[in-house]
């Protein structure tokens, strides 16, 4: 068997994004609708030792990179064992976490312990009530606090991931920079994605980053960045393992005179699906080859019914010769019915 996973338009599947709850402890606006309840069953949800089956074969075809998502991961329990039994997999390289922050001040330190190198963290406002608004009701202390544990545990980078709506947030923008400025963060700015009822009733406040960089560019000096990231998405970083990219879809700059990278996350106004190098994979273990797509592969049953390693790695490669060419966030924005909760974005 081959050591890469290429998919039918010729892409490369390095990086599993792995939802390990579809729960969470926050309900934002553009995700969870306030009353939801219809969450995966705990029994569906792959058990550790499930996942750790899956991720070892999708790493012994080609995958080095996996992120923990949600829902909001640190409400799974004991999930720095999880990390601990991922990192220790031989060809996993990257391991890295997406988080809400609300508990990172009591899990940073283990979680980093683990293996966990860098975490993504979501932080829409610099303002309590605003963030209370934007979150149903979150803590916009317990974050802040929960971004210094990071710091003080040596997760590095720390991205802050905002997501960017048009008279909600946009005006904070510059606090933002300054913000993650001081703290040495990285700041990603993301475009709504119309996902769920929440995600397209959130796209009435879409704004286009390229109007943002543009309201930047009066304020600050940008220049485009290197971004140290994957080993061979785009072919201007084959050979360095850096480019304006990072191994994802943000296209960087930076502030001149600062260390501040700022990424631009345009799934709406630029499509980045040619070079897309992901698949999801969700709690109750249903392999989802498009974050804008239905597409998707059930593993969970075959795993239950004893499939042998090389048949699931056989399953692995079927579902992505099966990944679909493109999002059709603009084309059909009525079409994913299901909340980023349930594979994490
Ligand atoms: N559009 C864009 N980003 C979203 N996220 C959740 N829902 C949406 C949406 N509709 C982001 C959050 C977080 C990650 C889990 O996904 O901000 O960064
Ligand atoms: Fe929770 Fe993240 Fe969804 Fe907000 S965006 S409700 S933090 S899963």
């Amino acid at each position: 068997m081959g050591h890469k996973l290429i998919d039918a338009f010729n892409r490369e599947i390095e990086y599993v994004r792995l939802s390990v709850t579809d729960r969470c402890d926050l309900r934002c606006t553009y995700c969870l609708p306030p009353d939801h309840h219809d969450f995966i069953e705990p029994e569906d949800w792959l058990t550790f030792d499930e996942i750790e089956r899956v991720i070892r074969a999708f790493t012994e075809l080609g995958v080095y990179r996996v992120r923990l998502t949600g829902g909001e991961p640190l409400t799974r329990h004991h999930l720095p064992d999880l990390a601990a039994r991922l990192s220790a997999l031989p060809h996993l390289e990257d391991l890295s976490l997406s988080t809400n922050g609300v508990q990172l001040r009591k899990q940073a330190g283990a979680l980093r312990k683990a293996g966990v190198k860098r975490i993504n963290v979501s932080l829409d406002s610099l303002q309590a009530a605003r963030f209370a608004a934007i979150t149903g009701g979150g803590k916009l202390n317990k974050v802040l606090d929960g971004l210094a544990a990071a710091n003080e545990a040596g997760l590095h980078p720390v991205k802050i991931n905002m997501v960017v709506m048009n008279g909600v947030n946009d005006d904070e923008i510059e606090d933002m920079v300054r913000y993650c400025i001081d703290r040495d963060f990285t700041l990603r700015l993301i475009e709504t994605m119309p996902m769920g009822d929440t995600g397209r009733s959130a796209s009435s406040h879409y704004l286009d980053l390229e109007v943002v960089r543009s309201r930047l560019e009066e304020r600050f000096d940008l220049v485009p960045a290197v971004m140290p990231g994957g080993r061979s998405r785009h072919p201007a970083s084959r050979d360095t393992g850096t480019s304006m990219y990072g191994g994802g879809p943000a296209r960087y700059v930076q502030v001149a005179g600062t260390s501040l990278r700022i990424g631009f996350i345009t799934p709406i106004s630029r499509h980045f699906c040619e070079s897309c190098n992901r698949v999801r994979l969700s709690a109750d273990g249903a392999l989802y080859l498009c974050l804008g797509q239905d597409d998707k592969v059930e593993l969970r049953p075959l795993l239950r019914e004893g499939i042998s390693d090389d048949g699931l790695k056989e399953a692995i490669r079927a579902a992505i010769a099966r990944k679909p060419e493109k999002h059709e966030f603009r084309e059909q924005p009525q079409k994913i019915v299901r909340f980023m909760s349930r594979t994490g974005g």
